[in-house]
C-alpha cells in the first residue's frame, strides 16, 4: 500500500526520553479535553508501564491491545476500547510491549509498523485526531509513534536534569526527522509541575531563552490533585477544571493541534461549535480561529476563566460519523 494516499488524522506523539515528565498525564488529558470538544480521539498507549490505560480506570491491562494492531495480529476496531468519556477510545498497552523491541526487530520496515498498520486499518475512520503516550526511552517503539506522527508534543519539567534530558530529546527529534519522518513538526514544548521547586523559575526563564516560543506559554502547575485524578481514573482537567494542574491542559490544546497543518485542512478544517464556545485560546497560533483578537488582547491583570471540560456529551458536527463505537460494538 501507498502511504501517500492514505488519509491520516492528526496523529501527536506525546514524548520526552526524560521519565516522569508528565508525559501521560498530559497525554490523557489532552485527550479528554478533546474529546469533551466533540473529537473523536483515540489515545494509543504505548508505553509497557501501561500508565495511561490504567489512569482510565482499566486495570489489569487487558490482553489485546497496541502491540497486537502494531503487528497486525488484531484489527484496530477489536483493540480499541471504550472509555467513561464520550468520543475518547483507548488503543491499551499490554504486557507484549515489554517485548515489542525483540518482536519489531524482525519487521522489516520495524520503524513504519505503526504507521502502516494506522493505514491498513483505516485510523481516520475511527479518530479526528490520535495521542500517543510514548515510553521514556527511543527505542524501537518510540521510534514508531514518531515515525507515524504528525507531531510531538514536548512535556518537560523546569529543573536542571529535565532540562538536560530535554536537550538531548531535541538532538534525537532532528536526528528521526532526517531518518524516519521528515514531516514530523514539534508541537511545541510544555512545562509541567512548575512552582514547586524554589529554583524552578531560573530553570524555566533559561528553557523558554534557550527554546523561543517553541515553549508553550501557559505552563501546568504542580498539583497535588493529578495524584488523586491517576487514583480515581479520571483526567485531573475533568476532576479539578479550575486547579493548577486541571486549568493549564484545555488551554494547550489548540497549539498542539495547529502543528499538524498537514491534516489540518482536510479532515479537520475547524473546530466543531463547541470548542469555539468553550476555549477562550490563551496561547493561540496563526489561523486559530478562538484567537482572532490574539492572547495580547486580553485585559492586562484579569485572568480569564479556565474553560471547563465536561464528560457530557459533545455537540457533534453534521455528518460526523459514530462509525467508531459502532464497530468496537462496545457502547
Ligand atoms: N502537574 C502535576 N502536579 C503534580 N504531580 C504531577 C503532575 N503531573 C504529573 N504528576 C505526577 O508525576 C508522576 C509522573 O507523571 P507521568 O506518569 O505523567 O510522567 P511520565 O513522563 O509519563 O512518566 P514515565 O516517563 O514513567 O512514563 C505521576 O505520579 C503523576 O501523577
Ligand atoms: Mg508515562
Amino acid at each position: 500500500m501507498s502511504l501517500q494516499k492514505v488519509v491520516f488524522p492528526p496523529i501527536v506523539a506525546v514524548f520526552n526520553h526524560k521519565g516522569g515528565v508528565a508525559k501521560t498525564t498530559t497525554a490523557g488529558n489532552l485527550a479528554a479535553c478533546l474529546a469533551a470538544l466533540g473529537y473523536r480521539v483515540v489515545l494509543a498507549d504505548l508505553d509497557a508501564q501501561g500508565n495511561a490505560t490504567g489512569s482510565f480506570g482499566i486495570l489489569p491491562l487487558p490482553p489485546v491491545g497496541a502491540m497486537d494492531v502494531i503487528t497486525g495480529r488484531v484489527p484496530l476496531d477489536q483493540a480499541l476500547l471504550p472509555t467513561a468519556f464520550p468520543g475518547l477510545s483507548l488503543l491499551p498497552a499490554t504486557t507484549q510491549l515489554r517485548t515489542a523491541e525483540l518482536e519489531l526487530a524482525a519487521h522489516e520496515r520495524s520503524h513504519q509498523a505503526l504507521r502502516e498498520a494506522f493505514a491498513s486499518q483505516s485510523i481516520a475512520d475511527h479518530a479526528d485526531i490520535v495521542i500517543i503516550d510514548c515510553p521514556p526511552s527511543l527505542g524501537t517503539i518510540t521510534g514508531n509513534a514518531l515515525a507515524a506522527a504528525a507531531a510531538v508534543l514536548l512535556p518537560a519539567r523546569p529543573d536542571p536534569y529535565s532540562h538536560e534530558g530535554l536537550v538531548n530529546t531535541w538532538h534525537e527529534i532532528k536526528r528521526l526527522r532526517q531518518t524516519a519522518n521528515a514531516s514530523l513538526n514539534v508541537a511545541g514544548i510544555l512545562l509541567t509541575m512548575t512552582g514547586d521547586d524554589p529554583t524552578g523559575g531560573d530553570v524555566e526563564r533559561s528553557m523558554r531563552a534557550e527554546f523561543g516560543d517553541q515553549v508553550y506559554a501557559h505552563s501546568i502547575e504542580s498539583d497535588p490533585k493529578v495524584t488523586e485524578a491517576a487514583q480515581l481514573g479520571v483526567p485531573v482537567a475533568v476532576l479539578d477544571p479550575d486547579g493548577g494542574a486541571g486549568a493549564g491542559y484545555p488551554r494547550n490544546w489548540w497549539r498542539g493541534c495547529a502543528a499538524t497543518p498537514a491534516t489540518t485542512s482536510t479532515l479537520w478544517p475547524n473546530p466543531p461549535p463547541t470548542a469555539r464556545r468553550r476555549t477562550p485560546c490563551a496561547t493561540g497560533g496563526p489561523g486559530c480561529p478562538d484567537c482572532s483578537a490574539g492572547p495580547t488582547s486580553r485585559r492586562p491583570g484579569r485572568r480569564s476563566k479556565p474553560p471547563t471540560p465536561t464528560v457530557s456529551p459533545p455537540r457533534r458536527r453534521p455528518g460526523h460519523s459514530r462509525k467508531n463505537r459502532d464497530s468496537a460494538g462496545r457502547r
